[in-house]
This record gives structure tokens, C-alpha cells and sequence, in this order.
């Protein structure tokens, strides 16, 4: 398996292009499942998590290919050959909840395997299945996979989600637009992915009013064409790579960025005294002097703060002047970084989901590992400033979310290596 090793102490300074958004990629693929013509996604990252959910679609039928190195994602569900998403593939990778929604409205049948917990909490399906249920479908738990059918067809409906889950957003909008009549999403994710495949929806025929706000209407059509997409920007790889400079000092670019898919979170950077500009290309971020000041941050669904820069901003927090609160409102157990952190020099108390961090000089090089994508993208982060050598094992999590993090970090100027065992 391969490693990351990080020699703390380098100033950044250069340019780093921001990729397709993952979890807008991961959400858009099953879109082709709800038409017989193709759909194309350009700006799709280069990413593990991507090559999987291209699996699943293959393993149920659809024709999938990369092309301009993998830049384009080329899908086609013509005809497909299976409804069972298999636990094999469902546990590696979550997302592949998201094939339900459009298989059962595409096919009147899905069987998709619950993903069960992760490193970072339960993660039930409960909104998934309570708001395709009020679309009509029957779903059922048996050994392990949710069997839902809608035989003679899914029926609009007003739905009002008890908390606006992203996934469970998506899963409704893809089964709501094939439906008949109208749907009614009350207490929808606001999420820039949920825009993002509201467009591309709307791109493939559907009707679709309100994506990015808390009422998502959505009037049923009869059949959905092909289309060509472009992936949003990914907001979480650009806060991870904003936080870079900010931690490690100088100045990087980061084209693509922009401030509207991250405001909260650049409010925060701002009260640590981080400067953030918006230039013709995307996003320049400095620090605005030596020190970088502690600040609160409580996570929340768009457009609060992000928990995907949960991890990233603690480890920028570890060496603030004082101490920060942060607060962890989306996901029960997301402070597996913390004792990895701790490992490094921080001092970190963690409560339930309350982490206080009080500001240190310096951390200092160790060997760490992480346990899931983001935990392991902040303690390269933290690595970065930190005296000597860290080292980042078990790092097949971050090519889950980030592609080539050494190449894009190493060319601003960060001593980072990855070394394959
Ligand atoms: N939840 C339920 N029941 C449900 C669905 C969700 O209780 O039926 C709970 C979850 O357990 C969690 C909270 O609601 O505590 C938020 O979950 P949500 O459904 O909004 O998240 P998701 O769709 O599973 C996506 C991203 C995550 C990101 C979250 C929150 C994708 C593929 N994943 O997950 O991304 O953290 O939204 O913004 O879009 C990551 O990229 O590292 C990552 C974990």
C-alpha cells in the first residue's frame, strides 16, 4: 500500500487546478440509468470512488468509458441487464446508494445492498426509503438489501424530509422525474451537488424548479434524452487546498475556486486571518501575517460550514494563537484525526462531538494513519508546517477524493513524496 511522506517547513507558492466535484460526479453517473440515450460528463475528476461507481453502473448493464484521460466519463444505459447493486460494491463505497432512486424509476425495480456503517458514523438510509415510499414504491430489508419495487409506476408526491440529507435529496429528485404528476421536496439538501444534478437533469428533459434552495418541485415527464454535463468544481478539494497555504504560509492560486461555493467557510478563514481574493481565474489565498487566530466552527448542512473541511481546518487550528471549539453537527464520529493529530504535538480535547483545540508553536513530524478520506487529506495538511518528517500510511483513502494530491501540492513548492511499499 502506498504512502505519503511530507517534510514539513516548505512555503507554497504556485497555482493548483481545482478538479470535478466527487460527490457531484458520484451523483450524476446514476442519472444515466433514467434514459436509453447516452449522457456525458465532462470535468469528471480522476478519482478511485469514481472508477467504482463506474463498476456498479457496468455491473448493471450500462456501458461506460473514460476518455480524454479520464477527464470525460462516457455512459450509456441503453439496455440494462441487472437491478441488484452488490454488497461487494456497496460497501466499499456508499454512494452506490444512489443507483436506487433511478433504477426504480427506470425499471419499476431496484435491490440495492445496505452500505452499513463507516468511520465516520451509522449512516442510516431511512429518508431514502421513507420518501421513495411516499412516491409509491414498496420497500422491504431482506438478508441485508433493501428490495423496492413500483410495478405500476412511481406517483409525485409532497415529501418533507425530517433533515435534508444530500444523498437522500438526490435519490428522490432522480425517482421524482420519471414519476407522474408532481413531487414536492420539502426540507431538501441545498448542497451546490444537488444544483449540480438538478442541471443536468433539466439538460436530460426533466422539469425541475428550486434546486439549491429548501422547496425542490419536480413535474414527472415520460422519458429523458441524452445529454452532455459539466462536474461542478469540488469545493472540498478547494477548501482542502485553500487551507494549504494558510497552514504552511505563502501564497497559492487555485483555478476554478469560487468564494460562492464556500462562503461560510471563507468566513472562517477570514476571522483566522486568512486572506482570500477572488481573481479572474478562481481563488488566491495568503495568510495575512505571521500568526493565524483560533476560531469556533460548527459544522452544518450548505451553506453552513462543510463537515468534509472539518478535519483540514483542524489541523490548521492546531498552531492558531488560542484555543478553538470545533463542533461536529453532521456525522456522530468524525474526530478519527484528532488522536492522530494529538500524535504530531497537538492538543486536542475531544467531547462526544466537541473537539477544543488549543493552539501549539509547531507540531512536529510522526508517522500517522487515517481512516477515512478527509482525516488523511489534514494530516498532510498538518505535515506540511510540521518540524521533519510525517508520514502518511494507509493513503488508498485519499485517492478515493483527491487525485494526485503530491503532484498538485509538490508543485507549489511542498516537499511531498508518495512511496509505494
Ligand atoms: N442520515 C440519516 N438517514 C438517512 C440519510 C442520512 O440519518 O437516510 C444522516 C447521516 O447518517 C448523517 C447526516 O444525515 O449523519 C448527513 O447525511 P447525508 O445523507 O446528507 O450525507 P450523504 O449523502 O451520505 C454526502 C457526501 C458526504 C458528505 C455528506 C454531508 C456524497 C457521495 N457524500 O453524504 O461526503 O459528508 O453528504 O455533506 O455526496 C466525503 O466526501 O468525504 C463525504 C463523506
Amino acid at each position: 500500500m502506498d504512502k505519503i511522506i511530507v517534510r514539513g517547513g516548505a512555503e507554497l507558492s504556485g497555482t493548483i487546478q481545482i478538479a470535478g466535484a466527487k460527490n457531484a460526479c458520484l451523483a450524476l453517473m446514476p442519472a444515466t440509468l433514467l434514459s436509453e440515450e447516452p449522457l456525458t460528463l465532462t470535468n469528471a475528476p480522476r478519482l478511485s470512488d469514481i472508477a467504482t461507481m463506474g463498476a456498479l453502473l457496468a455491473s448493471l448493464g450500462v456501458e461506460v468509458s473514460r476518455l480524454q484521460d479520464g477527464k470525460v466519463v462516457a455512459l450509456s444505459s441503453h439496455a440494462l441487464s441487472s437491478h441488484v447493486a452488490d454488497y461487494e460494491i456497496v460497501r466499499k463505497m456508499r454512494a452506490s446508494n444512489l443507483v436506487l432512486g433511478p433504477l426504480l424509476a427506470r425499471t419499476g425495480q431496484a435491490v440495492v445492498s445496505l452500505p452499513g456503517g463507516c468511520a465516520i458514523g451509522a449512516r442510516p438510509m431511512d429518508i431514502h426509503v421513507t420518501a421513495l415510499e411516499a412516491l409509491g414504491a414498496t420497500i422491504e430489508l431482506r438478508e441485508g438489501y433493501l428490495h423496492a419495487e413500483a410495478r405500476g409506476g412511481l406517483k409525485g408526491a409532497r415529501i418533507d424530509m425530517r433533515f435534508p440529507s444530500v444523498g437522500a435529496t438526490e435519490n428522490t429528485m432522480m425517482a421524482a422525474v420519471l414519476a407522474k404528476g408532481t413531487t414536492v421536496i420539502d426540507n431538501a439538501a441545498r448542497e451546490p451537488e444537488i444544483v449540480d444534478l438538478a442541471q443536468c437533469l433539466v439538460a436530460m428533459g426533466a422539469y425541475i424548479d428550486g434546486a439549491g434552495g429548501p422547496t425542490i418541485t419536480i413535474e414527472g415527464v415520460d422519458r429523458l434524452h441524452g445529454a452532455t454535463d459539466a462536474v461542478v468544481p469540488d469545493r472540498i478539494e478547494l477548501g482542502t487546498y485553500m487551507l494549504a497555504p494558510a497552514i504552511a504560509g505563502g501564497s497559492v492560486d487555485l483555478i476554478g475556486g469560487r468564494i460562492d461555493l464556500l462562503g461560510a467557510f471563507c468566513e472562517k478563514l477570514d476571522a483566522a486571518g486568512i486572506d482570500v481574493t477572488q481573481t479572474d481565474t478562481g481563488l488566491r489565498v495568503a495568510r495575512r501575517n505571521g500568526t493565524v487566530r483560533a476560531v469556533d466552527v460548527i459544522t452544518e448542512v450548505f451553506p453552513g460550514f462543510p463537515t468534509d473541511l472539518q478535519a483540514q481546518m483542524m489541523a490548521l487550528l492546531c498552531t492558531a494563537d488560542g484555543k478553538s471549539v470545533l463542533e461536529e453537527r453532521i456525522f456522530e464520529n468524525r474526530f478519527m484525526h484528532a488522536p492522530e493529530l494529538i500524535r504530531m504535538g497537538a492538543r486536542i480535547d475531544v467531547h462526544g462531538g466537541v473537539a477544543e483545540v488549543t493552539g501549539v508553536p509547531r507540531l512536529k513530524g510522526a508517522p500517522v494513519m487515517a481512516t477515512d478520506l478527509r482525516a488523511s487529506v489534514s494530516l498532510i495538511l498538518a505535515g506540511l508546517a510540521a518540524e521533519g518528517e510525517t508520514v502518511v500510511n494507509r493513503v488508498y483513502h485519499l485517492d478515493r477524493g483527491y487525485e494526485r494530491v503530491e503532484h498538485k501540492l509538490g508543485a507549489c513548492g511542498a516537499r511531498i513524496e508518495r512511496v509505494s511499499e
